[in-house]
Formats: structure tokens, sequence, C-alpha cells
């Protein structure tokens, strides 16, 4: 049944989601910046702003679908003037409580719910799988070569 706590959730998964693409747009858009340079990783953290807005659609339609109502979250005021590894550290932690929601979802869940949200946690494992690659490669590099290729190989294969 998709009850009041089930709902609640979901509506939480919705707000996280929202967070993340307003965040991570706010971080392509500061990497993009003349003085700063990034583009690589601007246009790595604008995909993925793009991705998650897409799932907040999706869970949004879903939600509503369902009898729900989406309340769209209160956004704090959150430093997205980082450099790329603080960037992608700060990305982490925000796909950890993505994940962390979803199996929540999942263990207070409906059949219908959980299959609908089933595709969403491999997404979410894989999405973690990635930034912690990326920040493992960001993090082995002891100088500016090294970032600089860094950031055309995500220029020209994102
Ligand atoms: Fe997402």
């Amino acid at each position: 049944m998709y009850n009041n706590n089930l709902q609640n959730l979901m509506n939480n998964q919705i707000q996280l989601e929202f967070q993340a693409a307003h965040i991570y747009r706010g971080f392509s858009i500061y990497l993009s910046h003349p003085k700063i340079a990034y583009k690589g990783f601007a246009k790595y953290f604008s995909n993925e702003s793009d991705d998650e807005l897409k799932h907040a659609q999706e869970l949004s339609e879903y939600h509503q679908k369902r009898g729900g109502t989406v309340e769209l979250p209160n956004i704090s005021s959150f430093d997205t003037k980082l450099y790329p590894l603080q960037a992608l550290k700060q990305a982490l932690i925000l796909e950890n409580q993505v994940l962390d929601n979803f199996i929540l979802i999942s263990q207070n869940s409906d059949d219908q719910t959980r299959t609908f949200i089933d595709k969403y946690l491999q997404i979410q494992t894989d999405s973690i799988a990635e930034y912690t690659e990326l920040i493992t490669k960001t993090s082995r590099l002891d100088n500016n070569i090294g970032l600089y290729m860094l950031d055309n190989e995500l220029l020209n294969n994102g």
C-alpha cells in the first residue's frame, strides 16, 4: 500500500534528486568559469545534473500517479565553488545519501514501488562506483599536467 510513510520517503527521495541536480549544476557552472577552466569536469557535472533532474521528474511522475503530492526542496545555501576533487567528494556524500534513502524505500515498500525503484538502486550503485573511481584517479594525480589530461579526457569522452 502506498501509505503515508512510503509517500514521505518517496518525497524525500524526490527532494534529494532535485537537490543533487541543483548542486551539480552549481559545480558545473563554477568549474566552467574562464578563470577556473576545468571544462571537462564542468561537462561531467552538467551531465550528472541532467541525470538527477531526470530521476527527480520520473520519481515525481510515479509519486503523483500513486496519489502522492510533490514538495519541492528548500535548497539551503550550499558551497558549490569547489575545485574538482572537493566537488567529487561532496558528490559522493550526496550519492550515498540518495542510495540510503532508496534502500529505506525498498525496505518499506509495496510490491509495485519496489519494482519501480529496482532500476534506480542499480543506477545508484553504478554512480557511487563511478564517483569513487574518479576520486581515486584525481587523488592520484600529483601535478597540474595530470589534472589537465584528466580534464581533457572528461571533455572528449563524456
Ligand atoms: Fe539520481
